[in-house]
């Protein structure tokens, strides 16, 4: 397929309108045994992922260990190559975009890890950490890179003499602002974070939050911010998407899914979230989910959760049910949603008695 001058110039959506749409996204790891190394399964690592981010706003991803979260981020950020689905950023299909073809766009969309001790070499200043991106994308700086490696740092709340150091001279939250800036460097529309506060003092989470949020602000940021808990991003989300075994299984607007969460194991995760507001009516009992998340590469068949949910029939077992719009905005993949609008189809149908 060729791809033409337009197709290369894309135009910056305004604020609110669609910046990335994902639609059907695959990503199966080939497992392979030996001599000849033929495939013998596969990692069904994110399996069928349909969703869209609008430029400014942070979409959240959530779900237990293992159930494709950085996947997903190393798949937008094409750190990996999708097995099927189509990545739509600023109306260019960058699915299948080859290194060169990817390379102006790695300006644009960046990744922050979760491991601030992993992703800094340690044999490297800070200055030539955080000025990497300008020497590799050869981009020319006004000042010259030093001069704009320390306004990073100013920016991120570091002082700009920290240029000449090195990362275990730092803290996990001052690494994590190193980091911080260097994605910054180049002026990103779209970043990745994935879990950029788990690894770091609960006292200091909330200040890198807080900074991440006041940079959203100041350069009209757009986050997919990955966690395992919902609690981290209570927040700093404007929609949340819940993921299990490779699937959404639920997206909403913040505020709905928090106060109204549809699919049982959003229920569960938010059970075990302890809640401050007074705005939950009744105390809500702490599910315990049985188990741990069942194998990617060899998952259970139509729902997923049935191995682990409490509201789980025969049809559960046999019929996969779509990621459907239950409420404005709301979609729920659930043969028997809990906190449905009373209007819909699938309110009306029998329930069973819980
Ligand atoms: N390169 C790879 N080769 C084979 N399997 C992989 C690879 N990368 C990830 N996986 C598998 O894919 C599944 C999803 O992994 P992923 O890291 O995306 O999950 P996650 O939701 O980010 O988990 P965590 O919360 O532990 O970070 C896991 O079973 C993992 O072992
Ligand atoms: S479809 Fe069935 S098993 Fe799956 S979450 Fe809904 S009630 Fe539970
Ligand atoms: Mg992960």
């Amino acid at each position: 397929m060729t791809t033409t001058d337009s197709e290369l110039t894309p135009k910056t959506p305004k604020l609110g309108e669609e910046i990335l749409s994902v639609t059907g996204l695959v990503k199966h790891f080939p497992i392979r045994k030996g001599v000849l190394q033929r495939q013998v399964g596969a990692v069904q690592a994110v399996d069928g992922l349909t969703f869209n981010v609008t430029r400014g706003e942070t979409l959240s991803l959530v779900g237990e260990s293992g159930c494709g979260k950085t996947t997903t981020g190393r798949l937008l950020t094409r750190l990996e190559t999708p097995t099927d689905g189509k990545i739509v950023f600023e109306g260019r299909d960058i699915s299948h975009l080859g290194e060169g073809r990817m390379r102006p766009l790695r300006r644009d969309v960046q990744m922050i890890f979760q491991d601030p001790y992993g992703s800094l070499n340690p044999r490297h200043t800070v200055g030539k950490i955080v000025g990497a991106p300008f020497r590799l994308q050869h981009v020319k700086t006004e000042h010259g890179v030093k001069k704009a490696v320390q306004e990073l740092l100013e920016l991120v709340g570091l002082s700009p003499e920290h240029y000449n150091r090195y990362p275990h001279e730092f803290s996990g939250g001052q690494r994590q602002r190193i980091g911080i800036a260097r994605t910054l460097a180049l002026r990103p529309k779209l970043i990745v974070a994935d879990e950029p506060v788990s690894a770091l003092d609960v006292s200091i989470q909330a200040q890198v939050v807080n900074l991440l949020e006041d940079l959203q602000e100041e350069f009209d940021l757009t986050y997919v911010m990955i966690a395992h808990d919902l609690s981290v991003v209570r927040h700093v989300s404007d929609r949340v998407a819940v993921m299990y075994l490779g699937k959404i299984v639920e997206l909403a607007d913040r505020v709905d899914l928090y106060e109204k969460p549809m699919h049982p194991y959003t229920v569960a995760l938010l059970s075990a979230v302890p809640v401050p507001d007074t705005k939950r009516k009744k105390k809500q009992e702490r599910i315990r989910l049985q188990g741990d998340v069942p194998s990617p590469i060899n998952p259970p068949p139509a729902c997923r959760f049935h191995t682990r949910c409490w509201k789980a029939q025969d049809i559960c077992k046999s019929v996969e049910p779509p990621l459907v719009e239950l409420a404005p905005g709301h979609q729920t993949a659930c043969h028997f949603p809990e906190n449905q609008p009373t209007d819909t189809p699938a309110a009306t149908a029998d329930q069973p008695k819980s």
